[in-house]
């Protein structure tokens, strides 16, 4: 996923989870007192850290600092979004971190991202090293989602094997867990995090067109398609959400009007340092 334009244009379903969590849990948020520097993790084009989070961050803050592992969307986020206050930096949260970023951040919100590193204790461990005594994170992923069970199904079939070898390694750890919340936190107990409060909620995304459908998987598309098989590629995904009933046969029409219905389970975790 590193075509950070695509990726601006499509993301409606993180837009929308981003902006309901933050509603539902700001007021359980503890700002910091005095000057803040605050980290959003995997901030990806930019637009949910500056048009979502920064809504809801008060104005003691000096710094807000979004980070990604692709140099694509840090550029993207830089050319449209940085100010005074605000920039983006090209960041590995699965990796060891700079001694620089250590103990910098008041507060970490993180969307959509959890859900794409194998290595969960690194992340963690690195999100609590990233925080100041007191410091406080805010971290929204995804669990099961339906949409993982389609690259499962497609990387079995002879024609796209080749390209999705690695399907595990972008799948989320929490896809196949019946309680995912007790799983986190008890690992982000065991790291040190106190005040530590998971929920798993279960979400419901209605697709309502083709292109809106499309576009979306194809913004997130972690496997090498070449890009001639782009197309077909999203054809056989489109024909599996008809095969697992998520797309709606009946109320599919030659306008490209569906309604593919994706059931999932959003976690949504906090804790302090
Ligand atoms: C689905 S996007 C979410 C972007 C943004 N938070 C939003 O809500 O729109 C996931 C982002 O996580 C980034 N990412 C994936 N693995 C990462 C890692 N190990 N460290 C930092 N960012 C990572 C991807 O590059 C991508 O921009």
């Amino acid at each position: 996923m590193n075509n950070a334009e695509l990726y601006h244009r499509y993301n409606i379903i993180t837009k929308r989870d981003a902006l309901q969590c933050l509603e539902e849990y700001e007021k359980r948020i503890k700002w910091k007192k005095g000057e803040i520097t605050v980290i959003d993790i995997g901030s990806g084009d930019g637009s949910v850290t500056m048009n979502i989070l920064k809504k809801i961050i008060p104005n003691n803050c000096e710094k807000l600092v979004g980070c990604d592992i692709s140099e694509a969307m840090v550029q993207y986020a830089n050319d449209h979004y940085a100010n005074d206050h605000t920039s983006f930096m090209v960041l590995d949260i699965e990796r060891d971190l700079p001694n620089e970023l250590r103990g910098n951040f008041d507060h970490a919100f993180s969307f959509y991202v959890l859900n794409w590193i194998q290595h969960q204790e690194v992340a963690f461990r690195n999100i609590h090293d990233l925080l100041s005594e007191g410091g406080e994170c805010f971290l929204v992923f995804l669990g099961h989602m339906p949409m993982f069970d389609v690259y499962r199904t497609l990387s079995r079939s002879t024609r796209w094997k080749l390209w999705m070898k690695d399907v595990e390694r972008f799948i989320s750890p929490y896809h196949d867990c019946q309680e995912p919340e007790k799983k986190v936190k008890q690992l982000m107990t065991s790291i040190g995090f106190t005040s530590v409060e998971v929920e798993c909620l279960q979400k419901t995304f209605v697709y309502p067109n083709l292109d809106a459908l499309k576009g979306t998987v194809k913004a997130v598309i972690p496997f090498q398609i070449p890009k001639d098989l782009d197309e077909d590629f999203l054809l056989d995904y489109i024909k599996v959400l008809q095969d697992m009933h998520i797309i709606d046969n009946a109320s599919s029409n030659v306008d490209g009007s569906i309604k593919a219905t994706f059931n999932y389970r959003l976690i949504v975790a906090k804790g302090r340092k």
